[in-house]
């Protein structure tokens, strides 16, 4: 897929909208994690370089269509100034005549913060009036937001039907990275996957089950897997909805020989917590009053072996609650493995994007996506309404 660049644009004294994915975790009012943040700075700085008079918009969390203060994008900004060393300031809203004015007063190379467009109903409805809205104080349209490529929404697609629209430096990686991967993957190829829901995770092995070599399951949806071969679980998360639909996938798997990895030993606790006493049991000896956690020692060494062998692997998920320091080792483990192999190691955002910057380790991958949901999409080649506007002709 072939992407118009700012690269290609005339951006000198432009009045510019750029959607960024700033969705990032919040914790006492602070950015927790400024990875997404980071790596919208090459594409803003560009901009900025070249002359424009920018404005950035973003959603921040699920305030369903009207303002939550707690979702606001001040914290974003505060961030994002850091960053850049120079103060950004945010509006208070991310249309109408405020915006318009600031937007004109605004000099070349300076830049302001829109508010959080998904406190307006109209972003997630792509209603075209909103998008118009959106679009009425620009001349140009660049998005960066990868993360939510995925969503057809006024800020992501819609606003593109109103303006020039050009994709920025991150969105344009990411894509040609996971193009590279979707369609030639260096074999074998080998997907992890992991973290809480079952019902996430199901979707993506089902459609990457003809183009990969092999998966791995730990974290919180290797149980149902588990349960749906029978195993004692314990008192662990399972999915039973999802069981007749899993059997049949094993079922599959095994028909084509793409090898489904298991653990075969948790980490397992009677409660989630720091303090909690763990215990390591089989897989299949999970006793009741004790959830599995965690992978247990036997698992990360053979899921270690077993990447590898790997000439790609893509992650998504973490191993185990890595949050809390007794369930983090399997996580750790295997992002240590994974940052020491030769393979072509692409690490899907959200959680485990997280785990992996939190050891250090993000420049030992060969591609940290900021796209979680947006970055399994297009690995299962969903379709991706807001690149489609960005197309090359
Ligand atoms: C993400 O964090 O995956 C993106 O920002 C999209 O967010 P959403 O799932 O709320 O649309």
């Amino acid at each position: 897929m072939k992407l118009r660049t700012i690269q290609e644009a005339d951006l000198a004294e432009k009045k510019v909208l750029l959607r960024a994915d700033f969705n990032v975790p919040l914790a006492q009012g602070k950015v927790a994690d400024d990875f997404r943040i980071r790596a919208a700075l090459p594409t803003i700085r560009w901009l900025l370089e070249k002359g424009a008079r920018l404005a950035i918009c973003s959603h921040l969390g699920r305030p369903k269509g009207k303002p939550v203060p707690e979702l606001s994008l001040a914290p974003v900004a505060q961030r994002l100034g850091e960053l850049l060393g120079r103060e950004v300031p945010l509006l208070p809203d991310c249309v109408g005549p405020e915006v318009t004015r600031r937007v004109e007063e605004l000099p070349a190379g300076e830049l302001v913060l829109l508010e959080n467009v998904r406190f307006h109903p109209g972003e997630e409805a792509n209603d075209p009036e909103f998008a118009r809205a959106l679009a009425a104080p620009f001349e140009l349209y660049v998005n960066d937001a990868f993360g939510t490529a995925h969503r057809a929404h006024a800020s992501t697609q819609g606003v593109a039907k109103f303006l020039p629209a050009y994709a920025g430096l991150l969105l344009a990686r990411e894509v040609e990275v996971l193009s590279e991967l979707a369609e030639a993957p260096r074999r074998p190829y080998y997907i992890l996957v992991g973290g809480k829901k079952a019902k996430d995770k199901l979707g993506v092995l089902t459609d990457l089950l003809p183009k990969a070599d092999g998966f791995l399951i730990g974290g919180g949806v290797a149980f149902t897997f588990l349960a749906a071969q029978g195993k004692q679980v314990g008192d662990s998360i399972v999915d039973e909805e999802l069981l007749p639909t899993i059997k049949d996938l094993l079922q599959r798997a095994k028909a084509a020989g793409t090898a489904i990895h298991l653990p075969v030993d948790v980490v397992a606790a009677r409660e989630l917590s720091e303090e909690a006493e763990t215990k390591v049991f089989p897989a299949d000896a999970i006793p009741q009053g004790w959830m599995g956690l965690d992978i247990g020692p036997t698992t990360r060494a053979a899921f270690a072996e077993a990447l590898g062998k790997a000439g790609t692997v893509v992650w998504a998920g973490p191993m185990g609650a890595f949050e809390y320091p007794p369930f983090a080792k399997g996580t750790e483990a295997l992002a240590r493995a994974l940052a020491e192999s030769p393979a072509f190691t692409v690490v899907g955002g959200g959680e485990t994007g997280e785990a992996v910057v939190r050891l250090g380790l993000e420049k030992r991958f060969s591609h940290l996506s900021t796209g979680g949901g947006a970055t399994l999409a297009f690995l299962r080649g969903k379709p991706m309404p807001a690149l489609e506007p960005l197309r090359a002709q």
